[in-house]
């Protein structure tokens, strides 16, 4: 299914966001205000994945896209990038199953040759078995970087019309080939940890999200902080460009 662009049309609004997505930041901080090591932290934040998950499961989000690892995160200590990896792992073979039996669909987008073969596995037996799943699609962003996807984007579109007009390139031939095409932008991005930034996350599909940053630590953030963050959204007016005096009055309508 084609989800309408937010810059080649204006898409619906509903009361629930129908997307959201997550920078799930200030594990490590959240540890070293305990005295415990920084990964402490990590074990702690998918315990909040899984209630995240459940409660937007619950009040019928349709798409939610959680940041695990980015492409920069590789820069960190050895043994924390290895803790992470284990994590992704156990998290492949026992969240999944959880999910599955709740109908929740399972994606994981972003670079996956750098993982080794047994992650990579875990990854696709994680989607084929909930490739029939209608609930929920939980997408898993690792080893994901914005500018990442924008160029395996141009390098799958020029390989597939390599005499490709540069005049021809619009919205429609490019978007396909983003990693997460299947889905609708962003409805709501929320970011907890108390950094104000985007950090190479959805760079090309968060164009017309509704930003929402918390100083709570993601291994605290639980439904009730969920709740927060969507009453926020629905007080916000989503314009896509046009005045306050067209989102009341349709009929004011312009030229696009
Ligand atoms: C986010 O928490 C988790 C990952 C990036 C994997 P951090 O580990 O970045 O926690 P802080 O920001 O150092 O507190
Ligand atoms: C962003 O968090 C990436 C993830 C949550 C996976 P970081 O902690 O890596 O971001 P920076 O380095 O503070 O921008
Ligand atoms: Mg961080």
């Amino acid at each position: 299914m084609q989800h309408i662009s937010s810059t080649l049309g204006v898409p619906d609004t509903s009361y629930v966001p129908r997307h959201v997505a997550i920078i799930m930041d200030g594990n490590g901080r959240w540890a070293t205000q305990r005295h415990l090591p920084r990964v402490a932290g990590h074990s702690r934040g998918l315990d909040a994945v899984r209630a995240v998950v459940e409660a937007c499961a619950a009040r019928g989000v349709q798409f939610l896209t959680l940041f695990a690892f980015s492409s920069e995160n590789w820069r960190r200590p050895a043994d924390e990038v290895s803790f992470l990896m284990r994590l992704f792992m156990t998290a492949l073979r026992r969240e999944v199953i959880k999910m599955h039996a709740n109908n929740i669909r399972v994606r994981v987008v972003g670079d996956l040759s750098r993982f080794s073969p047994r992650i990579q596995q875990l990854i696709l037996d994680a989607e084929a078995r909930t490739a029939g799943n209608t609930g929920l699609t939980v997408t898993i962003a690792a080893n994901y970087g914005g500018r990442w996807d924008l160029l395996q984007a141009m390098r799958k579109m020029l390989a597939r019309s390599p005499m490709l007009d540069p005049d021809a390139i619009d919205e429609s031939v490019l978007a396909p080939h983003l990693a997460m095409s299947y889905a609708p932008e962003p409805d709501l991005f929320i970011r907890t940890g108390g950094e104000q930034r985007i950090s190479n996350f959805l760079l090309w599909q968060l164009a017309y999200s509704e930003l929402y940053f918390t100083d709570t630590y993601w291994p605290d953030f639980d439904a009730a902080e969920l709740d927060k963050a969507f009453a926020s959204y629905r007080q916000r007016e989503r314009r896509f460009g046009r005045t306050s005096a067209q989102l009341l009055a349709p009929g004011l309508s312009g030229t696009a």
